[in-house]
């Protein structure tokens, strides 16, 4: 019986460790999204994106990407989609998890319009140029300033919401710039619950600890009782 409780109890370890492993560098190692690796009329060089992605040694330009690559994560912060034919709805889809973007281009797609939510959480655009019929995003202070030419229409500087708008948020909380002419009012610190009005912080340590520690408890006895059956297996060897 225990020779083969011996093979089963570490294998199944292993699997465990391994589905475990296997998570974490996928979470961590850079997956560069989908959008990047399109393949456009219009060529990357010498564009806006492109000549801000040469200038700072951290960045790195991979297809229509500009990206900020650390150890722990890798961000896009330019994306110059010209010429790429694509329509609001892909690009939009495509900005869900992109939260960082200094310079986008969207000139010769198929839009039919563009709203301030298409942009998503990005609030610190730098640049964004557009087809020339359209108008910059949000109202008027959004951005700092902005200019058109024959082709382009150029947003710069995208202004924080909450001071363009003159947000006063309900009481116990306070206005973030959460995208494009837009704003939050969260709660602040000690208040959570509809409309802030419960004191107290949300008791995260004692949620988290709920799950960790059966976590590692179980992790304890499976390394325990593996010991078990190795020093019993090694001394009946000896
Ligand atoms: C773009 O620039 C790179 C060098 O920066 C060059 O090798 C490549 O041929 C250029 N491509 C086009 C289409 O101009
Ligand atoms: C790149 O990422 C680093 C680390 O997060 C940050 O300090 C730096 O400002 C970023 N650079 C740009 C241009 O976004
Ligand atoms: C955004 O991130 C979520 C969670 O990491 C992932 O499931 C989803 O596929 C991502 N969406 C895009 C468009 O990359
Ligand atoms: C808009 O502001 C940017 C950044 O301050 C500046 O480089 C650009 O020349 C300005 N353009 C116009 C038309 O004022
Ligand atoms: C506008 O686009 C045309 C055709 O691509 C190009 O020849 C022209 O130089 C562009 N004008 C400007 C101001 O960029
Ligand atoms: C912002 O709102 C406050 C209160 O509503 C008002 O007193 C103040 O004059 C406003 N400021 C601007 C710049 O509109």
């Amino acid at each position: 019986m225990i020779p083969i409780r011996i093979v089963q109890v570490p294998s199944m370890l292993l699997i465990f460790l391994a589905l475990l492993i296997g998570a974490l560098v996928s979470s961590t190692s850079a997956k560069i999204p989908s959008i990047c690796n399109l393949v456009c009329k219009s060529s990357i060089n010498g564009t806006e994106t492109f000549a801000f992605c040469e200038s700072l040694s951290e960045l790195t330009m991979t297809g229509r990407c500009c990206l900020n690559r650390t150890e722990s994560q890798t961000l896009v912060v330019g994306i110059d989609l010209q010429g790429c034919g694509i329509t609001e709805e892909t690009f939009s889809d495509a900005l869900v998890n992109m939260s960082s973007l200094l310079y986008i281009s969207l000139e010769g797609n198929k839009f039919k319009g563009l709203s301030t939510t298409d942009f998503h959480s990005n609030t610190g655009i730098e640049f964004l140029s557009l087809p020339s019929k359209f108008s910059c995003p949000g109202s008027k202070g959004t951005w700092l300033n902005q200019s058109s030419d024959a082709n382009s229409t150029y947003c710069f500087s995208e202004q924080n919401a909450c001071d363009v708008r003159n947000v006063t948020c309900p009481s116990n909380s306070h206005c973030v710039h959460s995208g494009v002419d837009l704003v939050q009012c969260l709660c602040d610190e000690g208040f959570h619950g509809y409309k802030c009005l419960e004191q107290g912080t949300f008791p995260l340590t004692s949620f988290l600890a709920s799950i960790i520690l059966p976590t590692i408890a179980l992790c304890i006895l499976f390394f325990v009782t593996q010991r078990r059956y190795v020093i019993q297996q090694s001394s009946k060897v000896d």
